[in-house]
């Protein structure tokens, strides 16, 4: 899956929309960017599988921080000041433990917030900015996936920068490995990544986590269809297509599909498009690769980065990896 937004910034998002709509729908076996998943109803839904039990990464990963915090912080500054540069703009626990770690080492810092979603942006600056009063919040509205324009840093700082909560995981090795090669090149040597990833494990878990039991995943999945209605006039019956999840060991990596219950045709009148669909054919949303043992690091190196710490949780469930420019 080619994320296509990223190569091609400047259209408006309707025509990305329906440019994407085409590529994908056009394709066989037909499929559509995780991307698309993210407007304002999508985002609610995901913040809502985040608090699902069956959803164990954002818990994981936060008690990872809970835990090592103040490790992560001092190990990344080495004694210098950091600033702090977030890709995805966090108002959560997360990030809020780590800027509260900072604050331990050093009075004030900067926390410069990175999102397309403006919304997204002024919500984290208004919660960091109550919650921390010796926090200064930068925002910057921006694709990431388009390279990253960042202010330049003072002598004395380092920046850290988080990409945290899996996010890596939904981009094919290739682009990942691009994706933070060109994230490199906008951070100056002594500067760090704070890099999360999901890990391999038990399938059933797994399932679970993206096939839960009160349907909100279904139902995040699903936005996909009732966004391209909204946005491209479409008339997906949504009644007509069911969620699925599984488990791709070869490619060690969970996948979204939606699936066809009965052989139907869709029409996209803004994208100029009508598509049949065979009872049973599959729409694939979404890839979320599971790392294993030694992958971030591979990766990381590859990209032209230095691993030099992990964390993990008890269960082995989740990783952080720390890496230096
Ligand atoms: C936000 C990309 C980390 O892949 O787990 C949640 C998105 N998809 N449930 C993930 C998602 C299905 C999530 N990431």
């Amino acid at each position: 899956m080619a994320i296509l937004s990223a190569l091609t910034p400047s259209l408006p998002l309707r025509e990305r929309i329906a440019l994407s709509a085409r590529e994908g729908l056009l394709c066989r076996p037909k499929w559509l960017p995780s991307w698309l998943f993210y407007d304002d109803a999508g985002s609610v839904l995901f913040d809502q599988i985040t608090e699902l039990p069956e959803y164990y990464l954002t818990r994981t990963e936060r008690g990872i921080f809970e835990t090592n915090a103040d490790d992560v912080v001092a190990q990344a500054a080495r004694g210098a000041q950091l600033r702090i540069t977030e890709l995805g703009a966090g108002t959560a626990g997360k990030t809020q433990l780590l800027l509260a770690a900072a604050l331990c080492r050093q009075e004030r810092i900067v926390y410069e917030p990175v999102d397309v979603s403006a919304s997204a942006l002024t919500a984290a600056q208004e919660m960091i900015e109550q919650e921390f009063l010796t926090v200064c919040v930068e925002p910057s509205a921006m694709d990431y996936t388009d390279g990253l324009t960042l202010e330049p840093r003072k002598q004395n700082e380092r920046r850290l920068v988080l990409y945290i909560g899996s996010s890596i995981g939904n981009f094919e090795p290739a682009e990942a490995e691009a994706l933070l090669a060109r994230m490199r090149e906008s951070l100056e040597p002594g500067d760090c990544l704070l890099l999360g990833v999901d890990l391999a494990k038990d399938e059933h878990l797994l399932l679970a986590a993206y096939d839960d039991a009160a349907g909100v995943t279904a139902d995040f999945n699903k936005n996909m269809l009732v966004r391209l209605n909204r946005e491209l006039g479409a008339d997906f019956d949504l009644d007509a297509f069911k969620h699925r999840a599984l488990w791709n060991a070869e490619a060690s990596r969970m996948e979204m599909h939606l699936e066809s219950v009965r052989a139907q045709k869709v029409n996209l009148a803004a994208a100029n498009l009508e598509v049949q669909f065979k009872a049973g054919e599959t729409i694939h949303t979404e890839n979320s690769y599971k790392y294993r043992r030694g992958d971030a690091e591979r990766l990381l190196r590859s990209a032209g980065f230095r691993p030099e710490l992990t964390w993990t949780d008890e269960h082995g469930w989740f990783a952080v990896h720390l890496a230096r420019v």
